[in-house]
C-alpha cells in the first residue's frame, strides 16, 4: 500500500518496523493540554466506544473517553444517538478480528443515514497492515484509523477527520513514548485498572501482542505509586496492576533497581484493600516477588500465571523460554509460599503439529496444578509471526475435540475446588445487583470468584463476610454474614 497517497493524514502500520527493538532510552512525557479550539468540538455530541479484547484495551477505553470528555462530548450507549463511535479492536485471534469486521460492515447503513457520523477503528487491529489495507479497500465509510501508540493525538486527528473529507490513518508502527496524566474515564468508583508497563518482549511465536503493541516500556515507579495514591484517596476498594508481562516490570531501567516485586511491596503499603495483577510470564516470576506476594494483606493470593500447553516440545516451539519442569517448579513454589493460592492460567491447544500425546501433556499438567479456572483457545494463525509458517496437520475438528475434551477436565476442577468452600465465610467486595435478578447482590471474592447472595442494597461498593452456602461451577450462591466496618488494610 506504500506510494499511495490517500491524504495529507495518511500513516500506515508496517508489521516489519513493528518487530525492531530500539536501544533507545524511554522518555516520560506529559499529556498536553487539549488546545482551546478543540476543546468545545463536542458540546452537545454524543460518542460511543465498543471495546473489544483485554483490560488493556478496556484501559485504553478509559484514556479514549477521558479525551473525548475533556472535548466536551457525552458518552452514550446506543449508536442511533452517537456522534462518534469508535470500536477499540483486538487482534489476538482471527474469530476477534471478523467480529470487528462483521461490525464495521453492518455500521454502513447507519453511517449512510448519518453522513456526519464519525466511524473510527483503533485499538491492536489498527496496527495491522493487512486490516488497514482491507479497512480501506472494503470498508471507505471508516472515517479515522489511529494505533495504540498515539491515543494520545486523539484531538488533532478527531479535529483532521471532522474537517477532511478522506479516512484520517494515522498508525505508528514504532511505539511512543511513555504518556503521564492522560485524562481517564473510569468505569465505577470502586475499582480501577492501573498500567504498570506497556509493550512485549518475549516473541512468543503465536502472539501478534509485540507487533501490535510495541516494546517493553515500564512507567515511573513514583508515577504508578502516586496514582494509587489518588485511587486509594478516592476511595477505590480494588486495583488490578496491568502489563503484558508485569514479570518484566522495570527491566528497561537503566538508572535504578527496581523490579516488579519491588513496586508489589511499596504498593502493599498503600490503603488500598485489594491489589491485583494481570498478566504473568512464569518466565520472569522471581523469588522476590513470591517473598512479596506470601505477605499478603492487600496482594491478593490469586494469581494468573499462563502455562499455554504442557508439553515441553510444544513449549519450545512456541518460544515460551521455560518449560514443563520449570513451570512445574515455579507453581509448587508459589503453592508452598502461600499455601491458599488460587492459579488460573491460559492454554492453547491445537498449536502447528501438537500430537495426541503432546496435548495429553497438557491434560496431564492441569491436573497436577489443578487451575480454579483456565481461559482456553484454539491456536489461531497470524499473519507476520513465526507459527503461522509453521506445518500444521491438526484437523480443526480434532482442535475443537481438544478444546471441548480440556474443558471438561477444568469444570470439573473448577467445581471440586469451589466445593471446598462451601461452609466457609469470605470476603467479598460488593459490585452491584446480580445481572440475572435484582433481588440478589453480586460481588468477588479475593481470588475473583463470583459470588450471589441476598443482602440489603446499602452494602454495594462495601467490603463485607459471606458464608458460602453452594458452589457450583462458575459462581458460588452465600448468605451475608456482616459488613467489615474497617479496611481490611491497616
Ligand atoms: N491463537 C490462540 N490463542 C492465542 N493467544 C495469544 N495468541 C493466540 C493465538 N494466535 C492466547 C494466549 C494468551 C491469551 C491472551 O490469548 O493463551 O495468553
Ligand atoms: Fe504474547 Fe507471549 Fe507477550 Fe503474552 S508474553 S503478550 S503471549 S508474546
Amino acid at each position: 500500500m506504500s506510494g499511495k497517497d490517500y491524504s495529507k493524514y495518511f500513516i500506515a502500520p508496517d508489521l516489519k518496523e513493528a518487530k525492531k527493538r530500539g536501544k533507545e532510552d524511554i522518555q516520560v512525557l506529559q499529556f498536553d493540554q487539549i488546545p482551546q479550539e478543540m476543546q468545545g468540538i463536542g458540546s452537545g455530541k454524543k460518542y460511543m466506544i465498543e471495546t473489544y479484547g483485554c483490560q488493556m484495551n478496556v484501559h485504553d477505553s478509559e484514556t479514549i473517553a477521558g479525551i473525548l470528555e475533556q472535548m466536551a462530548y457525552t458518552r452514550t450507549e446506543s449508536h442511533q444517538d452517537a456522534d462518534i463511535i469508535l470500536l477499540n479492536t483486538c487482534a489476538i485471534r482471527e474469530n476477534a478480528e471478523d467480529k470487528v469486521f462483521g461490525h464495521i460492515g453492518s455500521l454502513k447503513a447507519l453511517k449512510t443515514e448519518k453522513p456526519d457520523l464519525i466511524l473510527g477503528v483503533c485499538g491492536c487491529m489498527s496496527q495491522e497492515e493487512s486490516v488497514v489495507s482491507r479497512i480501506l479497500q472494503k470498508h471507505q465509510h471508516v472515517d479515522l484509523i489511529f494505533g495504540t501508540h498515539n491515543i494520545h493525538r486523539l484531538p488533532y486527528l478527531l479535529f483532521n477527520a471532522l474537517m477532511s473529507k478522506e479516512m484520517v490513518v494515522e498508525v505508528w508502527s514504532k511505539e511512543g513514548d511513555v504518556i503521564e496524566n492522560m485524562p481517564k474515564v473510569r468505569a465505577d468508583g470502586l475499582r480501577a485498572w492501573v498500567n504498570i508497563m506497556y509493550g512485549c518482549d518475549k516473541f512468543c511465536t503465536y502472539c501478534i501482542v509485540p507487533y501490535t503493541r510495541g516494546k517493553e516500556r515500564s512507567r515511573r515507579p513514583e508515577d504508578v505509586l502516586n496514582e494509587i495514591r489518588d485511587l486509594a484517596r478516592l476511595g477505590y476498594q480494588e486495583i488490578t496492576l496491568l502489563g503484558q508481562n508485569v514479570n518484566a516490570y522495570g527491566k528497561d531501567f537503566h538508572d535504578i533497581t527496581y523490579r516488579f516485586g519491588d513496586l508489589m511491596d511499596d504498593v502493599r503499603k498503600i490503603g488500598i484493600p485489594r491489589v491485583r495483577f494481570t498478566t504473568s510470564h512464569p518466565r520472569d516470576f522471581d523469588d522476590h516477588l513470591i517473598e512479596v506476594l506470601a505477605k499478603k494483606g492487600n496482594l491478593v493470593e490469586h494469581i494468573h500465571l499462563p502455562v499455554q500447553s504442557g508439553s515441553s516440545e510444544v513449549l519450545k516451539l512456541m518460544a515460551r523460554k521455560y518449560d514443563r519442569e520449570r513451570y512445574l517448579e515455579l507453581v509448587a513454589k508459589l503453592k508452598k509460599a502461600i499455601p491458599d493460592v488460587v492459579l488460573t492460567t491460559d492454554i492453547i491447544v491445537g498449536f502447528p503439529g501438537e500430537t495426541e500425546e503432546q496435548f495429553a501433556e497438557t491434560i496431564s499438567l492441569v491436573k497436577e496444578v489443578e487451575y480454579d479456572m483456565a481461559f482456553t483457545f484454539i491456536y489461531s494463525p497470524r499473519d507476520g509471526t513465526p507459527a503461522a509458517k509453521m506445518k500444521d496437520d491438526v484437523p480443526m475438528e480434532v482442535k475443537k475435540r481438544r478444546l471441548a475434551e480440556l474443558n471438561d477436565v477444568l469444570n470439573e476442577i473448577s467445581k471440586k475446588k469451589n466445593a471446598l468452600l462451601q461452609g466457609r465465610v469470605v470476603e467479598v467486595l460488593v459490585e452491584g445487583e446480580s445481572k440475572k435478578n435484582p433481588d440478589v447482590l453480586s460481588g468477588r471474592t479475593r481470588t475473583n470468584k463470583l459470588v450471589n447472595f441476598v443482602g440489603p442494597k446499602h452494602l454495594i461498593g462495601k467490603m463485607v463476610y459471606v458464608s458460602i452456602e453452594k458452589a457450583q461451577t462458575w459462581t458460588l450462591k452465600g448468605k451475608w454474614v456482616e459488613e467489615i466496618s474497617k479496611s481490611p488494610v491497616a
